[in-house]
C-alpha cells in the first residue's frame, strides 16, 4: 500500500531514513571512541531500541521507570533511568526491575541517593548511580565542578549504591541561535564534565562514565577527550526543531504526520490534525510543523483537531481531499500522542507498530 492511501491523521516513520540516522549517530560515537546510549524517549518502542543496539549502542536511556519496564519487557536489559526517583512505590519497582536487568539511575541530591541506598541495602542489592551535573540548562543537576564533586564526596560512601560516573543534558543549546554557539556550548558541555570528573578523581574516587547528551551538541561534545558516553535521542527521527538548530537537514527527518485538507478558503486551509496529533510544542519559527513540499504553507494555529494554515507567498495549493505530510516540531512529544506508527520504505507501507512506551508518566 502506498502511504498516501493511509487514513488520516496517521503517524509515519520512514524506516530507511531512521536506519540511516541510527547508523550516522553510531558512526559519530564510534569515531570518537565513546559509547552511545541513546535516549529512547523519542521513539518509546523496544523494536527501535533493538535496532540501535544492533547498530552498536551500549544500552539505552529512558526518562521514566514505566519506559524502562516496557523496554525490559521488550528484551532490552541495559537501561539508564535518567530521572531522580522518589517515593516507596518507585523504589520498589526499581529494585524489582534491577533483579531482571542492568539498571542504573541518575540523581542530583543526597536525599535521593540515600533513599535508593536504603531500599537497595535492605534487599542486599546495590544500584549503579550517575550524578547528574548542570552545565547550563538549569533543570536537574548539581553544579559543575565543585558542586558535583561535593555531592559525590557525600554519597560515595552509601552502601546500597555504586557511584559509576557523571552525566549531563545540555538542553539549553535549544536556545542557541547559531551553529557556532551550539558548537561552543557542546565543547563547554564536554570540557566542564571532564574537568568535573577530574576533580572527583583527585579525591581518589573512580569515575568510570562521563556521559553527555543532546542531539544538537552530539557531534561537538563527543569530540572532547575524556567523555566516555553520549545519549542523544531525537536524532533517531529528527524534527523541525532539529533542522532549525542545525542538527540535520529536512531530508533526514524520518517522522511525519499524514493529514488531509478538509477546508479551503481564499485565505486559509484546515488540515485534520491538531494538537492531539502534532502536540502543541512550538518551534523557533513560531509555527506548528513544516508542510513537506509546500514552502508557501504555514501552520500558524492548532486547536485540538484542526491545523489552521495560512499562505506565505505564491505557490501551489492542495485541494480539499488532498493529503499532505507534516514534519512535526518535536518528534518525542508526537510519539507520546499516538497508539501506533506506520513504517514505510520508499513510500510503501511495510508495517504498523505499537508505541508501547507512550503515556508512561510514572
Ligand atoms: C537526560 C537527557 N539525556 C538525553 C536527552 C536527549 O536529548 P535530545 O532530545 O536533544 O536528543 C534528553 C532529552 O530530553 C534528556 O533529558
Amino acid at each position: 500500500m502506498h502511504k498516501l492511501e493511509l487514513d488520516t491523521p496517521s503517524l509515519i516513520i520512514d524506516w530507511d531514513r531512521m536506519q540511516q540516522n541510527i547508523a550516522n549517530m553510531q558512526k559519530v560515537a564510534d569515531e570518537a571512541g565513546i559509547k552511545l546510549r541513546p535516549h529512547t524517549k523519542t521513539h518509546k518502542t523496544p523494536l527501535i531500541s533493538h535496532l540501535q543496539i544492533k547498530a552498536g549502542a551500549k544500552g539505552i536511556t529512558v526518562a521514566k521507570l514505566g519506559e524502562a519496564e516496557v523496554m525490559n519487557a521488550g528484551g532490552v536489559d541495559d537501561i539508564l533511568v535518567a530521572f531522580p526517583l522518589q517515593g516507596a512505590s518507585k523504589l520498589q519497582r526499581l529494585l524489582y526491575l534491577a533483579r531482571r536487568a542492568k539498571i542504573r539511575v541518575s540523581l542530583d541530591s543526597r536525599k535521593v541517593a540515600e533513599d535508593i541506598s536504603d531500599a537497595a541495602q535492605a534487599r542486599g542489592m546495590r544500584i549503579g548511580v550517575y550524578v547528574e551535573v548542570d552545565v547550563g540548562l538549569g533543570r536537574v543537576g548539581a553544579g559543575h565542578h565543585l558542586g558535583a564533586r561535593d555531592l559525590v564526596r557525600e554519597i560515595v560512601v552509601l552502601p546500597g549504591i555504586e557511584f559509576l560516573g557523571i552525566m549531563t543534558h545540555a538542553g539549553h543549546t535549544y536556545n542557541a541561535r547559531t551553529v557556532q554557539e551550539i558548537q561552543q556550548l557542546g565543547r563547554e558541555e564536554g570540557e566542564w564534565m571532564v574537568e568535573t570528573a577530574d576533580l572527583i578523581r583527585a579525591d581518589g574516587i573512580e569515575v568510570r562514565e562521563v556521559s553527555v547528551g543532546s542531539t544538537p551538541t552530539a557531534r561537538f561534545s563527543s569530540q572532547v577527550k575524556g567523555v566516555t558516553e553520549m545519549r542523544p535521542g531525537t536524532y533517531v527521527f529528527y524534527d523541525t526543531t532539529q533542522v532549525l538548530k542545525f542538527a540535520c537537514g529536512w531530508d533526514d527527518c524520518a517522522q511525519t504526520v499524514l493529514a488531509t485538507v478538509v477546508v479551503k478558503h481564499p485565505d486559509r486551509l484546515i488540515f485534520d490534525c491538531g494538537s492531539k496529533t502534532l502536540s502543541s510544542d512550538g518551534a523557533p519559527n513560531g509555527l506548528y510543523g513544516t508542510v513537506k513540499g509546500y514552502p508557501n504553507l504555514e501552520i500558524w494555529r492548532l486547536s485540538e483537531e484542526h491545523a489552521t494554515v495560512r499562505f506565505a507567498g505564491k505557490g501551489p495549493l492542495p485541494e480539499i481531499g488532498d493529503k499532505v505530510e507534516i514534519i512535526p516540531n518535536h518528534a518525542c512529544a508526537v510519539m507520546n500522542l499516538h497508539d501506533s506508527f506506520v513504517a514505510v520504505s520508499k513510500d510503501e507501507v511495510i508495517g504498523e507498530f505499537q508505541i508501547q512506551g507512550r503515556g508512561k508518566i510514572r
